[in-house]
């Protein structure tokens, strides 16, 4: 019988504050006044990926998460030496590792553990011996929990992208029991069971109700809510400044 956890913690991804950066070359809007506005409303950690082809994250961006954090600092990252290098000498307090193909949009499907047992072995023991924790971000598969545990991962991240994009609500139950299970299955292994990806504020809830997540990596779906919190007061102040000093906006 395991123990029912407390409210699951948040780890809010940036990503996508830097992908609108790149995207323009400018110097804003900026990754570590995000991450502090996000700790300020009760993000319980930060979470970025640094990709191979630096699309959205930048080095220079996780050094300077890691100098000003107030809470952690989770980086997602493929399995490559160069990725290894950078998570040992820049020491992450978590390190999550994700599978990465160059093309996709974003992280689509979860690390085969079970096929890459013995690279994910090598990892996951450098990254224990310099005192980062390590998650392994997988589907919801008995085969891939059970390949993760051998590992010696003290972690799992459950990829949620089937279950949020089920469509269909039958499709979607059948999705969150296979969460379900997964999550058991690792607990009992001694895994801590984290998830993400694709979730939003209309079908978290029933995924926070197994009582089976202890932290949830949520990014897409907070920056595109933060447009239309913010974009009001955005075009407001923008009105401002056509006014210029004293003027009427
Ligand atoms: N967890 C992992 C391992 C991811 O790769 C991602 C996407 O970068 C997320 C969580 C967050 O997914 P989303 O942006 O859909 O919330």
């Amino acid at each position: 019988m395991t123990e029912t956890l407390q409210t699951p913690l948040l780890g809010v991804n940036i990503d996508h504050v830097a992908t609108l950066r790149q995207a323009r070359g400018t110097e804003y809007p900026s990754v570590l006044e995000a991450a502090r506005v996000a700790e300020d409303y009760g993000a319980d950690l930060i979470t970025v990926h640094l990709r191979e082809d630096r699309r959205h994250i930048q080095d220079r961006d996780v050094s300077g998460l890691l100098e000003q954090s107030r809470t952690r600092l989770n980086l997602e990252m493929g399995m490559t030496d160069e990725m290894l290098d950078f998570a040992l000498s820049h020491r992450p307090e978590d390190v999550c590792l994700v599978p990465e193909r160059r093309m996709e949009l974003t992280t689509e499907g979860g690390l085969d553990v079970a096929d890459r047992q013995a690279e994910v072995t090598r990892f996951c023991r450098a990254l224990n011996a310099a005192g980062i924790r390590v998650s392994l971000f997988v589907d919801p598969e008995p085969e891939q929990i059970e390949a993760s545990a051998a590992c010696g991962a003290p972690v799992i991240e459950i990829h949620t992208g089937a279950y949020a994009n089920a469509g269909d609500p039958s499709r979607a139950r059948a999705e969150l029991d296979r969460i379900s299970e997964a999550a058991a299955l690792a607990r009992a292994n001694g895994l801590v069971v984290n998830a993400g990806h694709g979730l939003h504020y209309e079908n978290i809830s029933e995924v926070v109700a197994l009582e089976l997540i202890r932290e949830f990596n949520i990014g897409h779906a907070i920056i595109a809510r933060a447009i239309f919190s913010g974009l009001g007061g955005a075009v407001a102040e923008m009105k401002r400044c056509l006014a210029g000093p004293g003027g009427a906006a």
